[in-house]
């Protein structure tokens, strides 16, 4: 079939609102290359929006999968646990920046580790604020919505979007938006909007991804950190696009000083399979009742051979 029949299909059968980028239809893909349904061969740049990190198909992805397929699908975790789940929550509790206990828990997208991460920081705190950044990219959820700080095309024809969430402007030179404004934005929330002792958690993408590839200033995040532990406010991470090796490191959190509080993941987390995470501080991630998480499909823990090197 060629691309301009497939075309055609894939507009009378699925809805306008999932806009696409190109007119390549992928039949199978390596590593870095995609080919088409006409055999043109393509070096992938867009990797999935940094989903397969370590290439399409990569074996020890394929071979995990399988395995996890010849054993069982789904037993839902709150109902049949399984050693999978403890094996990947220890891992990335060792992993994630931070020295101290931390916790985690699975879902199954982005925007669902966004929505948990908000959760937990409410739960523990106490609070139901939420300030993000302009330009902010945290997910299609009405939540998830409600944080992005873009209106077309994520939240038009949409609202009302969730309460309570606030907004600062992320600084970026080329705009002509400097640290210190946004900090003077922070401050000037604080006086006109809602009281920092109301607010939850303060999210920031430590690269903006879908706002344009902006980089948070270090010196925003030391002061995010410090206003955060003046007012005992939760710092989310979010890692969903930056995690998993995107900026050179596991966690473009590692290139700064401070760490987050909780940190959300997707995408790279599992090479194309829909798995998500929230990690963070023990004592903040037990703060929701048994019950208040939970739910995904099953965790397939890679296994690694040779054994684990991290
Ligand atoms: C920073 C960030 N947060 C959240 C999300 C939402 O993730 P998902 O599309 O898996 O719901 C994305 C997706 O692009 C993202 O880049």
């Amino acid at each position: 079939m060629t691309e301009s029949m497939l075309a055609k299909r894939r507009s009378a059968a699925i809805a306008k609102g999932v806009g696409v980028t190109t007119q390549i239809y992928a039949e199978r893909a390596e590593n870095a290359e995609i080919w088409d349904v006409q055999g043109q061969r393509y070096i992938d740049f867009a990797a999935g929006i940094a989903v397969v990190n370590t290439g399409h198909r990569h074996p020890r992805v394929i071979a995990a999968a399988r395995e996890q397929l010849e054993q069982f699908t789904h037993t839902c975790h709150q109902v049949v646990p399984y050693e999978n789940y403890v094996a990947l929550a220890e891992r990335l509790n060792r992993l994630v920046p931070g020295n101290f206990a931390k916790k985690t828990v699975f879902v199954t997208t982005g925007a669902e580790a966004v929505e948990n991460a908000v959760k937990i920081a409410r739960a523990a705190t106490g609070r139901s604020g939420v300030v993000a950044f302009s330009g902010a990219f945290h997910g299609r959820t009405f939540l998830g919505m409600s944080l992005t700080g873009k209106v077309a095309p994520y939240k038009m024809g949409f609202g009302p979007l969730v309460s309570d969430v606030y907004r600062v402007p992320f600084p970026i030179g080329l705009h002509g938006i400097s640290v210190e404004q946004t900090l003077n934005a922070l401050e000037n929330l604080f006086k006109v909007d809602i009281e920092p002792t109301r607010v939850a958690a303060i999210i920031i993408e430590p690269v903006q991804g879908e706002g344009g590839f902006y980089p948070a200033p270090p010196e925003l995040l030391k002061a995010l950190r410090e206003i955060a532990d003046c007012y005992g406010i939760v710092l989310i991470a979010d890692e969903i696009q930056t995690g998993f090796a995107h900026t050179g490191k596991l966690f473009a959190m590692e290139h700064h000083e401070v760490v987050a509080d909780l940190t959300t993941m997707a995408k790279g987390l599992a090479g194309g399979l829909p798995l998500a995470a929230v990690t963070g501080r023990a004592e903040l991630m037990d703060a929701v009742v048994p019950g208040g998480l939970g739910e995904l499909m099953v965790v397939i823990q890679w296994r690694l051979r040779p054994p684990m090197r991290c």
